[in-house]
């Protein structure tokens, strides 16, 4: 289901020379890589996001360290996901709010979008995001 926000399993080759874990377009997540970038050297108290995109769903991975993912539909019923794992993520569809905070001391989120980065794609304002989920 393309417009929930869900947990999502990675495979993972265990080794004693180290872990390997995979993330592969379309099938591992539900959808085409266009994008990736990674959210690093974050100072304590600090927190991320706090918009929606209109078009964007994202694929979040704590490769290192933790942090809460908040996520808001716009039924005023916020969710919690804590990641602390590296072969977990959390699928984001369009249109949810999202904010990201509690971040653990090096703590490396891994963000892979299924769009190339476009300014004219988020929605910053909480009452407008609250607007366009009732058009
Ligand atoms: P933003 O997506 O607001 O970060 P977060 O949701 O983690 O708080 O991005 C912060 C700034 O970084 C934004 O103003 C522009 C720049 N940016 C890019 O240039 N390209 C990108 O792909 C991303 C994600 C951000």
């Amino acid at each position: 289901m393309r417009n929930t926000a869900k947990i999502i399993d990675l495979k993972k080759v265990l080794d004693a020379r180290g872990n390997l874990s995979i993330i592969e377009e379309n099938s591992d997540i539900p959808f085409k890589i266009e994008r990736v970038h990674w959210i690093y050297d974050v100072p304590g108290g600090e927190s991320r996001g706090g918009h929606a995109y209109k078009n964007t769903e994202e694929f979040i991975v704590a490769l290192s360290g933790s942090f809460d993912v908040i996520l808001d539909n716009g039924d005023g019923k916020k969710q919690n996901y804590h990641l602390n794992r590296s072969y977990m993520g959390l699928y984001v569809p369009k249109m949810i709010w999202r904010e990201i905070d509690n971040f653990s001391t090096n703590a490396v989120a891994l963000v892979v979008s299924s769009t190339l980065y476009d300014s004219d794609d988020y929605i910053r304002n909480f009452e407008q995001f609250i607007k366009n989920t009732m058009q």
